[in-house]
């Protein structure tokens, strides 16, 4: 691996890669990964939100601040112990399919959380579409689920999650027809077997095998009242629960009101509906409604250390890594996704030496 040190270097390397059709995925046998570079990158509509995201970051100015100490808006966050508290800023975000982009797949990014355990990164976040069990996870974890429509298998699920030293539950309220950037990306992701995936929640009357028929079967599609579902797990699950995909003051309250360990800002990284606000500005306006106290956690258009300060002083608590972790699983597996939380911390603590 080459000694990068900017994740726009990684990026550019790994879309190469992937372009190219990497040839681990021969073993992996998904015949319909032909277009891995536009899955990673990918979009819906016109890209708007995504590019919101990023822009935001760009945009924001540096006021530096020398004689006194800023303030930063650290409280206690349920799932993470006080110990790990004051030092921890960053995390992995959900995302289907590590072994898509490396053979050690989630494997390899759990031994660099473990790595960088005592070094900023708390826990990832492992997916539903993950290809790899918990148990095989042994780094700190959190786990995320779609809302399904049986509710019961979800609440088996969380039980289940928590045996697994699973610390708390993410409840992605943003997907109700499951994978949408995957339909734009892909020429047939219907096809895509299941019996890859672990960690889905399954319906026990389920009998098919494909991710098409997975989502006929289970996605709500908003037919049904999505709040009392989300309620019931949040009153059923022995772990705290974040709900993913909050984008405005009025959701974060609801939220509050039911009862959500906290509030999980983003927008998918622009992969379920376009034109959406940016992650940065939606967590100014929701910590300004509900004050410092509650937990707030955000992802969305990461790229540098600076963007994690900005989106900390901006009110969020701890700042969720998506696409960079696969720049760095494509470029190198665990040491890519090691480089990656280096790169990250190098930036970081120039940022705050230099009074950010
Ligand atoms: C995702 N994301 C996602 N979110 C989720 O709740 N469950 C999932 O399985 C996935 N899968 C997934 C796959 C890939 C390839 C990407 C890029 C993203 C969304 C993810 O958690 C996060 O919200 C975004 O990645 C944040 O945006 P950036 O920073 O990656 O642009």
């Amino acid at each position: 691996m080459k000694n990068y040190t900017t994740i726009a270097q990684m990026r550019e390397d790994a879309l190469k890669i992937l372009a190219k059709k990497p040839s681990w995925l021969e073993r992996i046998q998904w015949k319909t990964q032909t277009w891995l570079d536009t899955y990673l990158e990918g979009w819906t509509g016109t890209g708007q939100t995504v590019h919101n995201n990023e822009r935001a970051f760009r945009e924001t100015e540096i006021t530096p601040q020398f004689l006194t100490e800023k303030e930063i808006i650290y409280k206690n966050i349920p799932g993470i112990s006080d110990r790990d508290f004051w030092k921890t800023d960053t995390f992995v975000a959900p995302t289907a399919w590590h072994k898509l982009f490396h053979p050690g797949g989630e494997y390899a990014t759990c031994r660099a959380v473990d790595a960088y355990d005592r070094d900023g990164v708390g826990f990832m976040i492992a997916s539903s579409f993950s290809q790899t069990p918990l148990e095989h996870l042994y780094c700190k974890k959190w786990y995320q689920m779609m809302i399904i429509q049986q509710k019961g298998v979800m609440k088996k699920v969380a039980e289940e999650a928590k045996e697994k030293n699973v610390k708390a539950l993410v409840l992605t309220i943003d997907a109700p027809n499951g994978c949408t950037a995957c339909r734009t990306a892909w020429d047939s992701p219907d096809r895509v077997p299941i019996s890859d995936m672990p960690l889905l929640p399954k319906d026990k009357n389920f009998k098919g095998t494909t991710l098409k028929e997975y989502l006929a079967h289970h996605m709500p599609r908003n037919e049904w009242d999505f709040r009392n579902k989300v309620q019931y797990i949040i009153k059923n699950s022995p772990l705290p629960v974040y709900l993913k995909g909050i984008m405005t003051p009025e959701d974060a309250e609801e939220a509050i009101k039911i009862w959500a360990a906290g509030i999980y800002v983003s927008n998918h990284g622009g992969r379920q509906y376009d034109r959406g606000m940016s992650t940065l500005e939606a967590v100014k306006q929701i910590r300004d409604k509900i004050g410092g106290d509650f937990p707030l956690i955000m992802d969305g258009g990461i790229r540098t250390g600076q963007d994690i300060v900005i989106a900390c002083r901006a009110g969020a608590n701890l700042v969720g890594i998506g696409r960079p972790i696969h720049y760095g699983l494509t470029v190198g597996g665990e040491e890519g996704v090691k480089k990656v939380f280096e790169i990250l911390r190098n930036e970081r603590n120039e940022a705050f030496q230099l009074g950010m």
